[in-house]
């Protein structure tokens, strides 16, 4: 098992209340997104539950996920052509506009150089973009 220093310390940070369980995947589900199997038998572990208890909790409250949402991806284009058009300036944006509902990944030239700037989500490119069409498209995701 991974050593996990945060865990540990949302654990720690419960474990002397009555009833510790809930409050701590309360705190793993906000830190980590989901609440992992590794993370089930380390908790289980450290309050002294079997498994399957912290498992049934976790399954039957749907605030807990078992695994990471994934977000949809929309690919910036950051090379030169892109650049000169304004990409940074977009790429500087694009984050708070996405406020983690999507994840912005940079990439260096979709092919499209000349209608830039463009950004790729699932196999389509998105060309000519400014920041209102941008911030439309991450609307939509
Ligand atoms: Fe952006 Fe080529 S530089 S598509």
């Amino acid at each position: 098992q991974r050593e996990n220093p945060r865990l540990d310390e949302i654990i720690a940070a419960h474990q002397g209340r009555e009833a510790p369980l809930m409050p701590i995947l309360n705190d793993v589900q906000a830190e980590f997104g989901c609440v992992s199997e590794d993370t089930k038998r380390h908790i289980a572990e450290a309050l002294n539950l079997t498994r399957a208890e912290v498992h049934g909790m976790v399954s039957f409250y749907h605030d807990y996920h078992e695994t990471k949402a994934t977000l949809p991806i929309l690919k910036l284009c950051r090379a030169e052509a892109c650049q000169s058009r304004g990409s940074e300036a977009l790429a500087a944006k694009a984050e708070a506009m996405a406020n983690g509902r999507a994840e912005i990944e940079s990439v260096y030239c979709l092919g499209l150089c000349s209608v830039g700037p463009n950004a790729m989500i699932g196999g389509s490119v998105h060309a000519r973009l400014d920041e209102p069409a941008l911030e439309a498209l991450i609307r939509e995701l």
